[in-house]
């Protein structure tokens, strides 16, 4: 999409860290902004930042992870906005926990945001940007979808779908709506609040999961990794521009691509995965 000023664009996980720094660009291009979080105080702040620089934008509070919830934010956009043109589905969460003897609600409550989420998105928001032949998606998955690390199973289970169904809706669009474009979001680490996601753990999954020693240890090392990370303004300007260009890949940190073909040959050479560090 060359064209973004006075356009609309939807961002889910807007409240905090890649969400916030992706409405804030999509502002800076001129464009409305619906913003959505399950995080309703937080939400409300943001919203409150972008109207003081006298941006047009809403906050909705929603839980990507129910059908119903990611249709009332549609129907709240078309009610303000009259349309959407950028979705980015980007709300997501991760915790550690032990993946196969902890609790499956783990796995429940991270496919349910970090997969349903997307999906709900996509399905609810594609007939509006079929009407108008013109939108973009932008679901964000991470490194994590395209390569795997050890303790983190479900996390990476996750985004692996995330970046195998974009590829899919991509190939499907491309063909019988071009007018619609498709970008995945493969970071590496972004400083942001990700580590701390058990804090949007949803009460429908039973007991938040407690940490075990490892994993409270597995916690203070990505704690370590997230504050070297990128700043999340970085990725947002690269998504920016993909949606510019039509450009699937976002994936900021080159060094991913390294590791991708490493699996790709030692796939092709019969090796095993050998054990990364985090
Ligand atoms: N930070 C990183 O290092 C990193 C790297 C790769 C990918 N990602 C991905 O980036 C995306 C954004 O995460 P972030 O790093 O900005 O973390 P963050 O915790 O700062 O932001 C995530 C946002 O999602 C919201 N959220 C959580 N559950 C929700 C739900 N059920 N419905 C609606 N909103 C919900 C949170 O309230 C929060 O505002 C996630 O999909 C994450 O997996 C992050």
């Amino acid at each position: 999409m060359e064209q973004l000023t006075g356009k609309v664009a939807v961002v889910t996980g807007a409240a905090s860290g890649i969400g916030l720094a992706l409405a804030r660009a999509f502002a800076s291009e001129g464009m409305r902004l619906v913003l959505a979080d399950v995080e309703e105080d937080a939400l409300g702040t943001a919203v409150d930042d972008l109207a003081a620089t006298g941006v047009e934008a809403i906050g909705v509070q929603t839980d990507v992870s129910l059908a119903e919830s990611v249709e009332a934010l549609a129907a709240r956009t078309r009610e303000r906005f009259g349309a959407a043109h950028v979705v980015c589905n980007n709300a997501g969460v991760a915790t550690p926990g032990d993946p196969w003897v902890g609790p499956v609600s783990l796995w429940e409550w991270m496919f349910a945001v970090n997969v349903w989420g997307v999906v709900h998105g996509i399905r609810t928001f594609l007939p509006m940007l079929l009407a108008q032949g013109e939108g973009h998606f932008v679901n964000t998955a991470s490194a994590a979808g395209l390569r795997a690390r050890p303790h983190l199973a479900p996390y990476i289970a996750s985004k692996y779908a995330v970046v195998g169904l974009s590829e899919s809706l991509f190939l499907d669009l491309a063909e019988s709506a071009p007018g619609v474009g498709v970008s995945v979001v493969c970071p590496t680490w972004v400083r942001t609040r990700i580590v701390d996601g058990a804090r949007n753990w949803l009460p429908r999954f039973g007991a938040a999961p407690e940490r075990s020693e490892d994993e409270q240890a597995l916690h203070e090392l990505a704690s370590a990794a997230l504050a070297d990370g990128a700043d999340p303004a970085n990725i947002a300007s690269e998504v920016v521009d993909a949606v510019h260009t039509g450009r699937f890949w976002v994936i900021p940190d080159r060094s991913v691509l390294d590791e991708v073909e490493q699996r790709a040959e030692g796939a092709r050479g019969g090796r095993n995965p050998s054990r990364p560090s985090l």
